[in-house]
């Protein structure tokens, strides 16, 4: 494995980071996670257009030559289908204190995983997920992709042993997303979302769902959904890039319309793969 570190390719065990770098002692930083299929990246620019507004919510200042450094990563650990993982913390003060300096060196880090590419193998290769829903503990700027997944992990763990692939968030009786995905359901032939705002990340797969819905005229809403909406729902997704719309086929244990992958899904991974070639 090769991987990026502030601006050297080397084998991963080489990389390094300071156990004062602010990413590690207080999560002071943000992240992307970009799909490459066949060695090209897939939706690169509303991945970095996101980049852009994390950074400029911590005010980390960063100039860099994504695409450059990203397709060589790619093309180092031999290219295929891979997830790109990038990272950017503010940096390393040589000390620990919460306070910074704005003249801070950022510590820039991508690395690669092998993913399965969805779309060769059609709807039929797709597995219907069981999800749970548990409470949204997180922060109230979840617009934000920062590295503070302590919540997300505790619920995705929580899901995991419950034998589900995903936990979807309740807040204050409205949900707002997975644990790593977007929440859509379906009702009616007419596709819901929970809308943009601080409690929910604006997913990149979310974006293209609706993208793909306008232009083939599937009626949608983005709206607020409540737990009964779920479980009243025609059909479920989850939405997030390693894993492109997922159909739920049960929540908390319950069967979702006839607990099979619903047309509305075929109908939009059809859309996906015919955007995706
Ligand atoms: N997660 N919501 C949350 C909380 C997420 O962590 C993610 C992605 C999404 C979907 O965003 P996108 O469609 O741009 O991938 C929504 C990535 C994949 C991760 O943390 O691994």
């Amino acid at each position: 494995d090769i991987v990026y570190l502030d601006g050297a390719f080397v084998p991963a065990q080489d990389a390094k980071v300071s156990v004062f770098d602010r990413g590690f002692l207080f999560g002071d930083s943000v992240y992307e996670v970009i799909p490459f299929y066949r060695g090209v990246a897939f939706g690169l620019e509303p991945h970095l257009k996101r980049l852009e507004h994390s950074l400029a919510a911590l005010r980390i200042p960063l100039s860099i030559d994504w695409p450059a450094v990203l397709n060589e990563l790619v093309t180092r650990n031999g290219g295929g289908n891979l997830s790109v993982y990038l990272q950017v913390t503010r940096g390393d003060a040589g000390r620990r204190t919460p306070v910074y300096d704005a003249s801070m060196q950022p510590t820039v880090f991508a690395c690669c995983n092998p993913i399965r590419n969805i779309y060769a193998d059609g709807p039929d290769g797709v597995a219907g997920i069981a999800v749970i829903v548990t409470a949204d503990l997180r922060w109230h700027r979840c617009d934000i992709k920062a590295n503070g997944l302590l919540p997300n992990i505790l619920v995705l763990q929580q899901a995991r042993e419950a034998g589900a692939a995903e936990a979807l968030m309740i807040r204050d009786g409205i949900l707002t997303e997975g644990g790593s995905s977007n929440l859509f359901i379906v009702r009616s032939g007419v596709l819901y979302t929970p809308k943009l705002g601080s409690e929910i990340l604006g997913g990149t797969t979310r974006e293209l769902v609706l993208e793909l819905a306008r232009g083939a005229g599937i009626p949608y809403q983005e709206t607020d959904l409540s737990y009964e909406n779920l479980l009243e729902a025609d059909e479920v997704w989850i939405s997030s890039s390693t894993r492109a719309v997922v159909p739920v086929l049960s929540v908390d244990g319950k069967t979702v319309g006839d607990g099979e992958k619903g047309p509305l899904w075929r109908r939009m991974f059809e859309l996906f793969s015919q955007f995706h070639h």
